[in-house]
């Protein structure tokens, strides 16, 4: 976005550039004026699409300025900064068709949220409300990371969704591994020690991009800075991930900690990933009753049973009913696809795309996405659709 920036206060002009410079797309300061009134004697030919103005040290007359700068360009987007919060200035700035104002310090946070806003009334981007979907293993090797790892490639392939894999396994997260050779910079735990930087630039540099529209958060790797995430970080990453992303996938992994069960609970959905055998039934049920007891609606629960075939001794049914809870979907299993797909770092649906487990991926895209068509319907199709959704 091209800016004008307008103040007195040299350091405060580096920090705006800095911060401005950092962002997708670059607020760039293409002029700079000393005050108000040197900006409107010297007007630019090439109109700004945003104006920065530092009100701080604004007297009375000057702030009478305000809506004469507005209508010198008109078009642009107005960020007002003010050390004190005046009244009377917030008053005639509203008048002026300011709306956004911040208070001095800068609090980098705020700016880039302030940023965010402007944007999206600017039309430059737009602020997506994204699904938060997590995979969690009943027992180890259920299949969890190959799923969700996996179901994310493939909602970003077919569906042509902006998807984010977040790998929340406390230590040995390996979900990088299983779509990409490439290794991560960063983690979800050096997200953690810089949570005052994060807004969705920042958090696009830290991930593994699989595709243009599929990104992977590995998991922190040092146990030593583990310590250091806390669940106030989870609320910052997701709520920032929701406005970038159409959906959040994560891979919970089997460990909860205080940190995965705040991704949880704010979890659209949760998909325990389960085989069919009695430890992944008896533990299944373990987790479920952890989930009742912390309140979560049981329709938010939905069951995936994972290397599923046909003719066993136990049923689906037996599993519901062990489970109190309905299986959505049932990946088969697919020995030689799975494990061709993991050991070289490929998606399977990129790798072998006719396989059944890609086939029954795809099948699962299906379902989460037109329960998402079904969500934005109108009452009428809601109450009257057939859509049941996942
Ligand atoms: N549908 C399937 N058919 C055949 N093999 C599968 C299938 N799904 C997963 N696998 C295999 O199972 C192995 C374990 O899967 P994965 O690592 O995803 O389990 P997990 O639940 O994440 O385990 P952990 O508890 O260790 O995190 C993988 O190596 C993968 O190849
Ligand atoms: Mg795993």
């Amino acid at each position: 976005m091209k800016t004008l920036m307008i103040t007195r206060d040299s350091l405060l002009h580096a920090e705006i550039a800095a911060q401005g410079a950092a962002r997708m797309p670059a607020v760039q300061l293409t002029a700079s004026r000393n005050g108000l009134r040197d900006a409107l004697e010297r007007q630019l030919a090439d109109a700004p699409e945003l104006v920065v103005l530092d009100a701080s040290d604004l007297s009375a007359e000057e702030a009478e300025l305000l809506e004469r700068l507005s209508k010198h360009y008109p078009g642009a987007s107005y960020l007002l900064l003010t050390r004190e919060p005046q009244q009377d200035l917030l008053i005639r700035a509203m008048r002026a068709g300011m709306r956004e104002v911040l208070q001095l310090p800068l609090s980098h946070r705020a700016f880039h949220e302030a940023m965010d806003r402007i944007e999206v009334a600017a039309g430059l981007t737009h602020m997506r409300s994204g699904k938060v979907l997590a995979f969690i293993s009943c027992k180890g090797g259920s299949g969890a990371t190959f799923l969700s790892t996996n179901f994310g490639y493939a909602l970003a392939a077919l569906a042509d969704k902006k998807v984010l894999l977040i790998d929340l396994h406390g230590q040995f997260g390996d979900a990088t591994l299983y779509v990409s050779d490439q290794k991560p910079t960063m983690t979800l735990s050096d997200i953690c020690a810089q949570i005052g930087r994060m807004d969705g630039a920042f958090l696009d540099s830290c991930l593994v991009h699989v595709a243009s529209n599929f990104g992977v958060l590995a998991a922190a790797d040092d146990p030593n800075q583990v310590g250091g995430m806390k669940p106030e970080h989870m609320d910052t990453i997701l709520r920032i991930a929701r406005q970038h992303y159409d959906f959040v996938v994560l891979d919970v992994g089997r460990q909860i900690d205080a940190v995965s069960l705040r991704a949880l609970d704010q979890a659209d959905t949760i998909y325990p990933v389960l085989q069919l055998a009695l430890p992944d039934i008896r533990d299944g049920r373990r987790l479920l009753d952890i989930f009742r007891s912390l309140g979560y609606p049981p329709e938010r629960t939905r069951l995936i049973v994972n290397r599923y075939e046909k003719g066993g001794k136990l049923r689906l049914t037996d599993l519901e009913q062990a489970l109190g809870a309905d299986v959505v979907h049932t990946v088969p299993n697919d020995y030689l696809s799975a494990t061709d797909s993991v050991n070289q770092g490929i998606p399977v649906l990129q790798l072998s795309r006719s396989s059944v487990v890609a086939r029954s991926l795809s099948e699962l895209v299906e379902l989460v996405t037109a329960r998402r068509v079904a969500e934005s319907k109108g009452l009428f199709d809601r109450i009257f659709g057939r859509n049941e959704g996942v």
